[in-house]
Order: structure tokens, then C-alpha cells, then sequence
């Protein structure tokens, strides 16, 4: 396949050299003409394998890759590549104490060389940025640089620096994200990756999903960093508990902890041990003098619990209708309330039931006048029976959905929190 690489730099240089490795046609660009050779540049880069360094696929690439012009880039590639830079304000690169809340990226460089590009194109073609966006940059910043008849694409790369190579060619996914329709053109990605990394999945999804992925997984890795680093911290302080051990055990985790479950978005945790250890665990950071994120866990969790009660409150005002809760229980199947974040969005809805009422059919609460008439309704607790009464629920109501299991009901307005950024 003949594709084109602009930005030859700690990632695009290494991802044409792999890309030449498996033999297809690269071409490649860059503005700065030092990059526009085949050598790796003063990055330590290692080869396929992630240790040995890359100077020897560097020499059996050499005279494999082309470097020209924008012009003949565009024209005769079947895929051109961004991956150009997208620079923070260096305040917020965390080699120094962040300085207020951080700020987007600068796309100055990236929308320049989209623009060049599509300044050179004379017929179909198909770009791919690589480039790490913030969620809405492909189509509020990229998009409208792009002449109709060219594809548009999002292809996040999960690539640590100085094992380019190796994560490229063995990725954990391939993620492709496309504007409204799913162009042709992801096919050729697609044989594309078929010859450098044929077992990882493709994950296609909108532009907006998959820049948020990207930066979704970027900082849950921080976000299991900063827990280790923090038990670590803690237990500097507590006589006899050794970090590495208690990372041990959570590592061993792999039915609860180190798995798919708890990724799904819908109501915060509850029960007799969650929020309580939580609130707990924070008390002690607080006591011992460590950094405290179990603080801002049950913080964020009231937060969002807060949040859906902000959407009742506002869609009660707009509609004049009254509220109710469905499903109080802290979980689907039970008929416990401890820590129930559905009555702690009761509880911050004014805590009585002039102000909200409520139903769940495992606690026998009903109550007066739940049904009679349309409500503001918050899915509190997912029971299979909460789900199936919220699909006939009196014409006019307004259903608030965390948990995305309400289907259309005719004459009912249903916002399932999350999907598709709806912004209910
Ligand atoms: N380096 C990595 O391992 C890595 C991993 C994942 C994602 N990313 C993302 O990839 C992007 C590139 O990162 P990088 O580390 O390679 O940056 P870099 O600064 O090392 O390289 C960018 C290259 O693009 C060139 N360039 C700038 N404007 C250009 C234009 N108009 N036309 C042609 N070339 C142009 C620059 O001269 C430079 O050589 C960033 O958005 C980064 O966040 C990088």
C-alpha cells in the first residue's frame, strides 16, 4: 500500500520506518528539513522488540522511504498520515507545578499542515490523523479544512516514547474514528493493518468518541498511578504495611479490580462498605498528612450524584411536573439501601418526599401518586422491574437515564445520560 507520513518526528519517523519494514510504499514530509532524512534524530528509540536499539531496521528501511514534497505526498498516497505536533503551553506539561486548570492543546501546526495538504489534493484521498486532539477538535477545527471527496479520519496511536515500533506493531486495538458516515476508505486502513499488527481489533467509532478514548485511557494510567503512588505514600506512614504487598493483592484482583467491571457509567457506588471506607480512608490520609485522592473519590462521586439531581431540578422547572425517584435500593437485585446514591441524590433533592417521592420494588416503597400522572423520573437503581415500569410511564413524563437501559417510549422524554453527547 503506498502511504504518506507527514511529520517526521519522535512518532512519525519511527511509524514509517515500521511501516517500510513490512513492506509498503512510504513517503514522507516534514517542515523542518533536518527531519527529512532517514535517521532517527537524538531520541533513543528502540526496534521491533522494544530493547535492542532501532539503528538496524533504520538501515534495512534505508532507501525504502521517499522523502518529497507536500504535493506528490498527497498525490500519491492512498493514506496520508498527520502526526504532527500538538503542543501544550508548557506550564501544563507536569515537568512543573500545574499553573490554574490547564488548557487544550495548540492545533496551530496540525490545522497548517491539513491545510497544505488539502491545498495538494486533486482527487479522492483519504487523511488520517494521528496527532492527539482534545474530543471536538476533528470536526469543529479539522474538518473544515478538508475539501469534499477526502476522507477524514482519527487513528489515536497508544505508542509510549522509545518503543515506537514495538507498540505499533502490537497494539491492543487499532482505534478509527469517522464523521457522520462510515467512509470506504477505512478499508484500506484496515488492509493496512492487516500486515503490521493483524491481531489487534479495529474499534471504530465518531470522531468524538474515539478522541475521548484516546484521552480516557491516557489518564486512567494516571489515575492508577497516582492510587499506587498514594497507598505507597500512606504507607510510609503506617507501621508495618508494606506498599508492594498491598499492590500485590490488588494486582491479584482480576475478577473485581484488574478487570472490565466498574467501567460502565451509571450511578456511584453504594452498600455498607463503599462510601463509608471511602470517607474513612480519606479521614486517615487527612490524619497521616499524604496526598488524598480516596477524598476526591467520594468527593466526585457526590458530585455526579449532584449532577443528576441538577438534571431533575431543571427539568422539573421546564416542565413544571413533580419528581421521583425509581429504584432506591444501592444496587440492581437487592433490597439494601446503605449508601444508596440514589438516596443521596433524595437526600439532596431536599430529603422529603413533598419534594421527590419514591418507588423501588425490593425495599415495598410506593410511594402515593408515583404513577398517577407524568413526573421528572431518575432512574435510581437499575432493577429489571424499574427498567420494564420506566418503558410505560404516563405520556408528558421525563425520564432521567444514568443507566442507558430505557428504550424510546412514545409521548415520554428519555435522556440516557452519556450517549452521544446529548448534553441533558
Ligand atoms: N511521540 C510519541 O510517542 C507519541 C505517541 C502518541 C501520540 N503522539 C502524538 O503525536 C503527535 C506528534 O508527536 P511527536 O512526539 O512525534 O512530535 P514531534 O514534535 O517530535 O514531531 C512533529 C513533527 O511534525 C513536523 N511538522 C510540524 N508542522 C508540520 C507541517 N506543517 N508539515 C509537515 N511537518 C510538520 C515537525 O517539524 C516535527 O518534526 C502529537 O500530537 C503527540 O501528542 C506522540
Amino acid at each position: 500500500m503506498k502511504v504518506g507520513i507527514v511529520g517526521l518526528g519522535k512518532l512519525g519517523f519511527p511509524v514509517a520506518v515500521a511501516m517500510a519494514l513490512r513492506g509498503h510504499e512510504v513517503r514522507g514530509y516534514d517542515i523542518d528539513p533536518d527531519r527529512m532524512k532517514h535517521e532517527v534524530g537524538p531520541w533513543r528509540e528502540a526496534g521491533p522488540d522494544g530493547v535492542d536499539p532501532i539503528d538496524a531496521v533504520v538501515e534495512e528501511t534505508r532507501g525504502k522511504i521517499r522523502f518529497c514534497d507536500m504535493r506528490e505526498l498527497v498525490r500519491e498516497s492512498d493514506l496520508v498520515f498527520f502526526a504532527v505536533q500538538t503542543p501544550s503551553d508548557p506550564r501544563w506539561d507536569g515537568a512543573r507545578p500545574i499553573d490554574g486548570i490547564g488548557a487544550d492543546f495548540s492545533y496551530a501546526w496540525l490545522e497548517q499542515s491539513v491545510k497544505t495538504a488539502a491545498e495538494c489534493v486533486d482527487g479522492p484521498a483519504t487523511f488520517v490523523v494521528i496527532s492527539t486532539v482534545l474530543p471536538g477538535t476533528m470536526r469543529n477545527r479539522i474538518a473544515p479544512l478538508v475539501p469534499d471527496g477526502v476522507s477524514l479520519l482519527y487513528n489515536p496511536y497508544f505508542i509510549a516514547m522509545g518503543t515506537v515500533i514495538r507498540d505499533f506493531l502490537h497494539p491492543e486495538f487499532q482505534l478509527v474514528g469517522y464523521g457522520d458516515e462510515l467512509p470506504p476508505a477505512t478499508l484500506d486502513l484496515r488492509s493496512l493493518y492487516s500486515t503490521t499488527s493483524p491481531s489487534a481489533p479495529v474499534i471504530y467509532g465518531s470522531w468524538e468518541t474515539i478522541e475521548t478514548a484516546k484521552m480516557a485511557y491516557n489518564t486512567f494510567i494516571g489515575l492508577k498511578i497516582i492510587f499506587a503512588n498514594n497507598v505507597m505514600e500512606m504507607c510510609d506512614k503506617i507501621p508495618h504495611a508494606d506498599c508492594d504487598a498491598v499492590s500485590r493483592i490488588l494486582e491479584s484482583a482480576t475478577d473485581r479490580l484488574i478487570s472490565p467491571k466498574y467501567l460502565r457509567g451509571g450511578m456511584g457506588d453504594g452498600g455498607a462498605c463503599h462510601p463509608r471506607d471511602q470517607a474513612a480512608l480519606s479521614w486517615l490520609a487527612g490524619n497521616l498528612g499524604v496526598p488524598n485522592v480516596f477524598r476526591d473519590v467520594i468527593r466526585v462521586r457526590e458530585e455526579q450524584a449532584f449532577a443528576l439531581v441538577v438534571r431533575m431540578l431543571s427539568a422539573s422547572e421546564r416542565t413544571g411536573l413533580p419528581m421521583a425517584i425509581l429504584g432506591t435500593a444501592f444496587k440492581a437485585g437487592t433490597n439494601i439501601e446503605f449508601g444508596s446514591c440514589a438516596l443521596l441524590c433524595w437526600e439532596l433533592l431536599g430529603g422529603q418526599d413533598k419534594w421527590a417521592k419514591r418507588w423501588d420494588p425490593y425495599m415495598g416503597r410506593n410511594d402515593e401518586g408515583v404513577f398517577d400522572g407524568p413526573h421528572v423520573y431518575l432512574i435510581g437503581c437499575n432493577h429489571a422491574e424499574v427498567i420494564e415500569k420506566a418503558q410505560e410511564l404516563p405520556v408528558g413524563s421525563v425520564v432521567i437515564d444514568p443507566w442507558r437501559q430505557v428504550g424510546e417510549c412514545r409521548g415520554v422524554e428519555v435522556h440516557r445520560i452519556g450517549e452521544a453527547g446529548r448534553g441533558s
